[in-house]
């Protein structure tokens, strides 16, 4: 009789396994922006490029920035470093970075700069990102995923309507009353331009993709927020499923509030980001329609210390019961200490630094 098989650990990447739905223990662990300015090694790079957009555009630098985190932390995932705004850019709605602003484009003008977008310029404008990909998928060991990701077609929309961040987005709210015909043309585009981005990044390398609604809060009624957020994240979802079935979509609606029970029923995405503001016992809700990542807050994280530790205790006990991926609820803030990630690493997987 041959011998038993000795029980190993199971099969596949602790971050895939979690995000198709298995419980793991202890929970897979990355942050969103885990690359970026709070790293000494990042900001060493940084000048060697023009400009953020320039950094982002040149495959050796991004590839070695991506892997900065992981290396120094041992995380169980690498975000390529990329930026949301790298898609309309691509379409020609040039992006620019200036110090204090965050990022500026030229507002869209009307309809006639909306259907003058060509969704295939996505990718195409994209070549760099894919070849990123490529080079930091190559260099990653067994154990450790490579996440893709793309802005979700409305956050993408606010950005190119009003031409910047911050939050107001006067316009795109305009319009959502004015003209919500022409918001969706232009949401229609972007679902297309989002779809083939995803599909690409995953060829290219990536095994799971996140889709980031950073904006979805704007969205304060069940009509819109289902218009705007839910169906095209839908569309999204089944577009990557028809294309390449085996990797997890996450979608992230910021700040959905009470609506993300309904984001998780109709988008049909494999994963919830969840934002800090959600509550544990919220959040725990959710978790019994998909599997959760998410939601310690950055600025517990920045602060450091006992309570970062027992933050992290807290969200793996409400979590721990099913499928569970730590992270931020958004992204670290850029003077976080680095020991302090080192700390929040050890705390998750219940060792000291
Ligand atoms: O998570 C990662 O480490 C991967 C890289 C990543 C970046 N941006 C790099 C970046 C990801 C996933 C993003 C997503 C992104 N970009 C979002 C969605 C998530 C969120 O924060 O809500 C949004 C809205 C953007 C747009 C954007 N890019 C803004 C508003 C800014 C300026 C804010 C700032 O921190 O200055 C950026 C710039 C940006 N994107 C930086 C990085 C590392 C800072 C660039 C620098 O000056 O070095």
């Amino acid at each position: 009789m041959p011998p038993a098989p000795t029980p190993g650990p199971p099969a596949g990447k602790p971050l895939l396994r979690a995000l198709r739905g298995e419980r793991v223990d202890p929970p897979p662990v990355w942050l969103m922006r885990q690359a970026g300015r709070y790293l000494p090694e990042y900001r060493a790079l940084r000048d060697r490029a023009a400009d953020f957009m320039a950094l982002c555009g040149a495959p050796e630098l991004a590839a070695e920035i991506t892997l900065q985190p992981v290396r120094r932390f041992g995380l169980d995932a690498a975000i390529v470093f990329s930026d949301i705004l790298v898609a309309p850019h691509a379409m020609g709605r040039t992006v620019r970075f200036s110090e204090g602003a965050g990022p500026l484009l030229e507002p869209l003008a009307g309809a006639g700069d909306i259907d003058a977008l060509d969704a295939e310029r996505a990718v195409d404008g994209n070549r760099a990102l894919l070849e990123t990909l490529a080079l930091t998928r190559r260099a990653l060991d067994a154990d450790t995923a490579l996440i893709g990701f793309a802005g979700a077609p409305f956050t993408l929309a606010a950005y190119m309507i009003d031409g910047r961040g911050g939050g107001a987005f006067p316009r795109t709210r305009a319009l959502m009353t004015d003209d919500p015909a022409l918001l969706d043309r232009l949401v229609a585009v972007l679902v297309r331009a989002v779809s083939a981005l995803l599909v690409a990044q995953i060829d290219a390398g990536a095994e799971a993709v996140q889709i980031f609604d950073s904006w979805a809060g704007l969205l304060e009624d069940d009509g819109s927020f289902a218009r705007w957020a839910t169906a095209p994240a839908a569309a999204i979802a089944a577009e990557v499923h028809d294309a390449r079935p085996g990797a997890p979509a996450i979608g992230f609606p910021r700040a959905a509030g009470r609506r993300f029970a309904a984001f998780a029923e109709g988008s049909g995405v494999d994963a919830l980001q969840v934002d800090e503001m959600t509550p544990l016992a919220a959040m725990a809700a959710l978790q019994r329609r998909a599997p959760v990542q998410g939601n310690l807050d950055p600025g517990v994280l920045r602060a450091g210390g006992e309570a970062l530790d027992g933050a992290v205790r807290a969200t793996v006990a409400a979590l721990g019961g099913g499928p569970h991926v730590f992270n931020l609820g958004h992204g670290v803030i850029r003077d976080t200490p680095p020991e302090n990630v080192a700390r929040l690493v050890a705390a998750v997987r219940g060792g000291s630094p």
